[in-house]
């Protein structure tokens, strides 16, 4: 801990900042421990500010303070106060230039924030707080300046001299150095600043926008990496593409340009025009990479380039308002990965994540609301409910407005806010003006924590043929509120009823604030009370419910439907996401009832109706195949886990392995079936089509390794030892290592040891390395980790491998 005392910040103390700073020039001499930084900042008394008297407070954090002068004049050292944490300025004129000389030392830094060495590469990481390292400055998100940054260093070792913004003038200079000056007419917060060099290589394409502007696109990174960025460059440019259609958002600068280093914290990082990459989130090649890979790349890409509109353009005013730049790109991520990609698919992965962890956040000791009122330590809230159920929150936005009118309310966000620091409710109420309703019900969503439940009964009256659902929601005690104390929220309730014969269409709904018609069997219901009955009229027979389709809304649904009315969604839904789910449910009911028998030591018998849906499921050739392959992997024993309120690890996994034996014993002629029609492409692509097929693919393989049949052992060496790509190597791999039988186990020993052979040049392949073993489920598997981590290639410090 930095201060003895942590100090609590609340979104209600917010105020404008005293001072601004207009522009900025950054003079900056790299050196490992004694780099120079020199900044001029044009700093003027901010006429919104109150307080006309305030001293100028300048963060900064293990600065070597050299100087500082006011308008070209050094102070003596008793002019102004230097504290640990910042540096204080008395009596300034209204107007006027500090000039600030500091020393920093990226070589001994640590962090991974403000300047550091990954490598033989000096760069910076500056969100949260991370600019405060580089020289002393308003460390605030509504401080935007005009940077000018000059570069200077060793011509031979750092030939490569990057900032943000358009190169305005580079030369040479003494002693072998050289230096670069770039410039960002764009004003900016200081946490996208950015400063990368060494010596990299680099590709490059044009791409032009939209209303005619050339911008030069560029990838850098180390010269042996050079042939894994063409996914990364291909990305961007749909990325950009995507951008400008879906959202009329064009790129603004000449260049636009990535940096991949070893040594980050996060992902990436959307640094105004020069992004900086975690090499594990560009870097992908056929060879090296598996599906999840190149989408990880695809998705991280997409994401840091959007935030050029939601999160730089439009900035936050402070970072309460986290979740108006994180929330908003995840969603429009998802939504770009989902048009590339299957939109079903993604849905589904995404709502996984939901459910398995952000729920699990959301009931924890760390809960919170997207919004939280209060922090200590921002960089904690870098959360799954700030960036995940942000995004759900903004999604349901866009269901309850429709896609015209969020899109209406988007281009008025932005042209309201751009070049400001906005906050959420900035946001909201673009959304509002546009469509003339009123949002403050929806902002619960914001600021209550929890995970709502939504539990939802039914009544038919066969004589006036009226379906009666009645929708009763709550939401749980959080750290910041009890359960009695949080208002309803708006719940956007996307539906469709099932008959005997299929989907039903919907004459006439009552009892809902506002239905909306998305087709004549699709209707969104906004739900608002705590508790409502929606009546649907003309119904001719009992159907069955088929609830928060494409998961309209983060909320847990309890419906007691039983495992007929699974299947019957389950194969007749007109909801891709909801055939998934149906099926998922039936494969925790069953996998329950496992449970129950193992505890009252009767002879557990899986009941085989799943077995017979997923046999028709398999067998149907017309279906998508990554649809069949999700609905074929049984809920994970963390999901399984998060649904018990006294949760018992041990007997959830033997349940779910017996079903899964089950599965496999029960289906292994349909499963070496299909594995055997699906094609093995020998040219790889990381397009839908051959991700879907190496999915169900893989699965079907590894159900089939599950009987333990020498044959499919036998298989899985072949395809290990055959593959061309790393997704079908790896999948193999992973078959044999957690198999139980004794010849798997001689077979994956030595698989194992001639892949570390074959990859150990490839740090990242190595990586999956690691996690394939670190993930056997067996007694001795801490030993097993504990014996990794001795293992010459394993690197702690290495974010990527921990
Ligand atoms: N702005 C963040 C990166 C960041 C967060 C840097 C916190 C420093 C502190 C970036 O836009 C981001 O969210 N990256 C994600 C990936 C993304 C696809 C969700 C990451 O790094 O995991
Ligand atoms: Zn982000």
């Amino acid at each position: 801990m930095k201060d003895a005392e942590p100090k609590v910040i609340r979104l209600k103390d917010y105020q404008v900042p005293d001072f601004v700073i207009d522009k900025t020039h950054l003079h900056v001499v790299l050196h490992p421990t004694r780099t120079r930084v020199s900044s001029d900042l044009s700093v003027r008394r901010n006429p919104e500010s109150k307080n006309r008297e305030t001293p100028l407070i300048l963060d900064g954090q293990e600065i070597d303070l050299q100087s500082v002068s006011i308008d070209g004049r050094q102070l003596d050292a008793d002019c102004y106060q230097v504290e640990s944490e910042c540096l204080i300025l008395h009596g300034l004129p209204d107007e006027c230039v500090v000039s600030i000389v500091g020393l920093v030392s990226p070589q001994t830094n640590t962090s991974l924030e403000g300047l550091y060495k990954s490598n033989r590469m000096y760069c910076t990481q500056c969100e949260a707080e991370g600019f405060r390292k580089i020289t002393y400055f308003l460390d605030r998100p509504d401080v935007l300046s005009v940077f000018t940054t000059t570069i200077v260093a060793d011509k031979t070792e750092y030939p490569v001299l990057l900032s943000n913004g358009n190169l305005i003038k580079s030369g040479e200079l003494d002693d072998n150095t050289h230096f670069v000056t770039w410039h960002d007419p764009f004003p900016k917060p200081a946490y996208l600043f950015a400063l990368v060099g060494g010596d990299l290589s680099v590709i490059e394409e044009e791409f032009v926008t939209q209303s005619g502007k050339p911008v030069s696109l560029k990838i850098f990174v180390e010269s042996k990496d050079l042939d894994k960025c063409d996914h990364a460059m291909k990305s961007l440019i749909n990325a950009m593409r995507w951008d400008e259609s879906v959202y009329g958002r064009e790129y603004d600068l000449d260049i636009f340009m990535i940096v991949a280093v070893d040594d980050f914290n996060m992902g990436a990082m959307e640094n105004k025009g020069l992004n900086i990459f975690n090499t594990s989130c560009v870097l992908a090649n056929p060879r090296t990479t598996t599906d999840t890979g190149f989408q990880r790349v695809e998705a991280v890409v997409a994401h840091e380039y959007f935030h050029n509109w939601s999160g730089n353009r439009v900035t936050c005013r402070d970072w309460f308002q986290l979740s108006l730049k994180e929330g908003f790109t995840v969603f429009r991520d998802a939504e770009f990965s989902a048009d590339m990609g299957s939109r079903t698919v993604k849905r589904i992965q995404d709502a996984i994540v939901m459910r398995t962890q952000q729920y699990a956040e959301d009931s924890g000791p760390l809960s919170h609301p997207v919004q939280p009122a209060t922090f200590i330590e921002i960089s904690n809230f870098y959360t799954l409910t700030v960036y995940e159920k942000g995004a759900e929150v903004v999604r349901m936005i866009h269901t309850l407005l429709g896609p015209k009118d969020f899109r209406r309310g988007s281009d008025l966000y932005f042209e309201k806010n751009d070049g400001r620091a906005a906050t959420i409710d900035d946001f909201v109420s673009a959304m509002e003006t546009v469509s003339g309703r009123n949002l403050t019900q929806f902002l619960n969503w914001y600021h209550q924590a929890g995970t709502p439940i939504l539990n939802v009964s039914e009544n038919y009256d066969s004589e006036r043929h009226e379906y009666r659902l009645t929708f009763t929601q709550s939401c749980p005690d959080t750290p910041e509120a009890k359960s009695h104390d949080k208002a309803p929220y708006v719940i956007p309730v996307t539906m469709g009823l099932i008959g005997s014969e299929g989907v039903l269409p919907i004459h006439s709904v009552i009892g809902a604030q506002n239905i909306q018609r998305l087709s004549k069997t699709n209707v969104v219901l906004e739900l608002t009370d705590a508790q409502q009955t929606v009546v649907f009229e003309n119904i001719e027979q009992k159907p069955i419910p088929s609830l928060l389709r494409g998961y309209s809304a983060p909320v847990k649904l309890e419906f007691d439907y039983g495992k007929d009315d699974l299947l019957s969604l389950m194969t007749q839904d007109e909801d891709g996401f909801n055939r998934w789910d149906a099926c998922q449910q039936l494969a925790v009911n069953i996998i329950k009832e496992i449970e129950a028998a193992l505890k009252n030591d009767v002879d557990p018998i899986v009941d085989n109706r799943l077995s017979k849906a997923l046999e028709e499921l398999v067998s149907d050739q017309s279906l998508d195949p990554a649809m069949v392959g999700l609905m074929l992997a049984l809920p994970t024993e963390n999901y399984l886990a998060g649904l018990e309120d006294q949760v018992d690890i041990d007997l959830i996994h033997r349940a779910r392995k017996i079903v899964k034996n089950h599965l496999a014993f029960s289906l292994k002629e349909t499963f070496a079936k299909r594995y055997e029609s699906l094609p093995s492409y020998l040219e790889y692509e990381a397009n839908a089509v051959q991700i879907a097929v190496r999915s169900l693919k893989n699965i079907c393989l590894s159900y089939l390794v599950d009987t333990g049949d020498a044959k499919w052992i036998d298989e899985a060496n072949r395809q290990f030892n055959d593959a061309v790509n790393m997704t079908d190597q790896l999948a193999a791999l992973s078959c044999l290592v957690h198999s139980k039988e004794q010849e798997a186990k001689v077979l994956s020993e030595s698989a194992l040891e001639s892949f570390y052979q074959q990859w150990s040049q490839e740090a990242l392949v190595v990586n999956q390395w690691f996690s394939v073993q670190a993930m056997i489920p067996s007694e001795d598997s801490l030993i097993r980790v504990q014996k990794l981590m001795q293992h010459s290639a394993f690197n702690i410090n290495n974010r990527n491998r921990r």
